[in-house]
């Protein structure tokens, strides 16, 4: 299948590792141009140096609206134009029962989390909507559809995702511009493993609840719906989440 994503100017915030960074990597083999958005200095260039070149790399952090605005600007100063936003940064918290969550754990994930999506949306359609295209992907996870015990901030910015996609995809249905949604499940990433190994009788849980396709996910295979989503091959797709967690909220 052809993604037509070729020479595509893609933005990917909290691109620097993890799912960010593979979708990075296959973004560039489909030939598109890519900018990585990240708060990490380190991982920043790391990346860069990793993929060539021809990236770009800005240190942003999502949560802050002078960042992100500054960021989108350079973004299309460089590349002319911005066909692809894929909002993806997010942190967790060590878990914590709700009546032992602090004001600053909770405001820590929420701006992160839920703030930054919808700051980096609004630079997007801000710069998509005069243009009349666009395609942009929210990442949020599967526990937008369950509770996690211990993650309340974490699982209710998570909720927050959906309702904001849908709600910019209501109100850019009649343009060409796309918004969409993924939700991956358990994938091998840093943040993955923390959050496996944070509470040992969160992760048992989890574990005993089971992933039905017997494994975690990969980085690779979250890119790959990501791609789906940014390309016209998708046009139908509006205001969707798609679930991609080998099962998990399927039992
Ligand atoms: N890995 C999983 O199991 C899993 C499951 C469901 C959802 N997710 C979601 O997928 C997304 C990516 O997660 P990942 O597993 O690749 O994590 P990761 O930690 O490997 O990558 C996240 C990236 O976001 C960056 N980032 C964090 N805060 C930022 C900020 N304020 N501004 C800019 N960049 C920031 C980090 O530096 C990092 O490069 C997150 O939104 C996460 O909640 C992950």
């Amino acid at each position: 299948m052809d993604l037509e994503l070729g020479g595509k100017s893609v933005v990917i915030c909290g691109g620097a590792r993890g799912i960010g960074r593979a979708c990075a990597e296959a973004f560039v083999r489909e030939g598109a141009r890519v900018a990585i958005f990240d708060w990490n200095a380190d991982l920043l260039a790391e990346a860069r140096q990793a993929m060539g070149h021809d990236i770009l790399a800005v240190q942003v952090d999502v949560s802050d609206a002078a960042s992100v605005d500054a960021a989108h600007a350079q973004a299309i100063e460089t590349f002319g134009a911005i066909d692809v936003g894929f909002n993806n940064a997010g942190i967790n918290s060590p878990p914590r029962a709700i009546e032992d969550t602090s004001e600053e754990d909770w405001d820590r994930v929420i701006n992160v989390n839920l703030k930054g999506i919808w700051l980096c949306t609004r630079a997007q359609v801000r710069h998509m909507r005069p243009r009349n295209r666009g395609s942009i992907i929210n990442t949020t996870s599967n526990v937008a559809f369950t509770g996690a015990p211990g993650f309340a901030a974490y699982v209710a910015a998570k909720h927050g995702i959906v309702g904001i996609t849908r709600t910019v995809a209501l109100e850019l249905a009649k343009t060409e511009v796309r918004i969409n949604a993924i939700a991956p499940g358990t994938v091998r990433t840093s943040l993955g493993g923390e959050m496996r190994k944070f509470v040992d009788p969160f992760a048992d849980a989890l574990i005993r609840k089971g992933l039905p396709i017997g494994r975690f996910g990969e980085p690779s295979e979250v890119a790959d719906a990501v791609l789906w989503l940014a390309s016209p091959r998708s046009s139908f797709a509006l205001g969707s989440t798609l679930v991609i967690d080998g099962g998990f909220t399927a039992q």
